[in-house]
């Protein structure tokens, strides 16, 4: 079954309580967003492969560490997971970025994709898809449906999220084992408009201002 991490680091959860009052205004959410996403960014990759290589210094030629293993691309989920891009690209900062845009169908209620453009070598790079909240788990699905349609391989993709619903992360983990899912915090459960409650409300709204 997938694994799920939640970062309860006291930086994320100090700004996490900052994010989720109702007196933090646009300027502010969107910063703090952008800050967490940063804090997360550092922390999944901290099993980022390592390889040895030599360098000189100034004074000395040396054998000392850098990145190897595989290239990586951030996938927002368009489009509250715009929010958390400039974080990750902070930390991450050769990244490609890949967008996915669902809409949801009216009757239905199912995320259908309207947007995809991705790296060319998808299949050959680590995957971080990011969107500040995990519902019901049907956007995260589709995104990763869209993913998996064009050769990535879900074992090569970590779904990052600010906040989640036990719901959507069962229902994630049962449809995509080999996800790893981190959140930066757990909720209580989902209200019945879908939302997550406590939550921190419409997370595209806060970011851009609208309603
Ligand atoms: N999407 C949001 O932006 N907020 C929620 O609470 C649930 C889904």
């Amino acid at each position: 079954m997938g694994q799920v991490t939640v970062m309860d680091h006291p930086l994320i959860q100090h700004k996490l309580t900052i994010i989720r009052q109702t007196t933090t205004g646009t300027k502010d959410f969107r910063e703090v967003v952008s800050e967490i996403a940063m804090l997360m960014a550092y922390e999944v990759t901290r099993d980022m492969p390592l390889e040895d290589i030599e360098i000189e210094t100034p004074l000395v030629k040396s054998v000392q560490k850098t990145l190897s293993g595989k290239k990586v691309a951030i996938i927002p989920i368009l489009r509250a997971g715009l929010g958390m891009v400039d974080g990750f690209l902070a930390m991450l900062p050769a990244a490609k970025v890949g967008h996915v845009g669902l809409y949801r169908d009216e009757e239905t209620f199912e995320p259908h994709e309207y947007f995809v453009k991705l790296p060319a070598d998808i299949k050959e790079r680590q995957l971080f898809v990011v969107d500040p909240m995990l519902a019901t788990g049907g956007s995260a699905i589709a995104a990763i449906e869209a993913l998996e349609k064009r050769g990535a391989k879900p074992s090569n993709i970590k779904f990052v999220c600010l906040v989640a619903a036990p719901e959507g992360v069962k229902v994630l983990k049962e449809a995509y084992p080999d996800v790893e899912i981190v959140v930066a915090a757990l909720d209580e459960r989902l209200n019945e408009n879908g939302y997550i409650l406590p939550g921190l409300g419409d997370a595209g709204d806060r970011l851009f201002g609208t309603k």
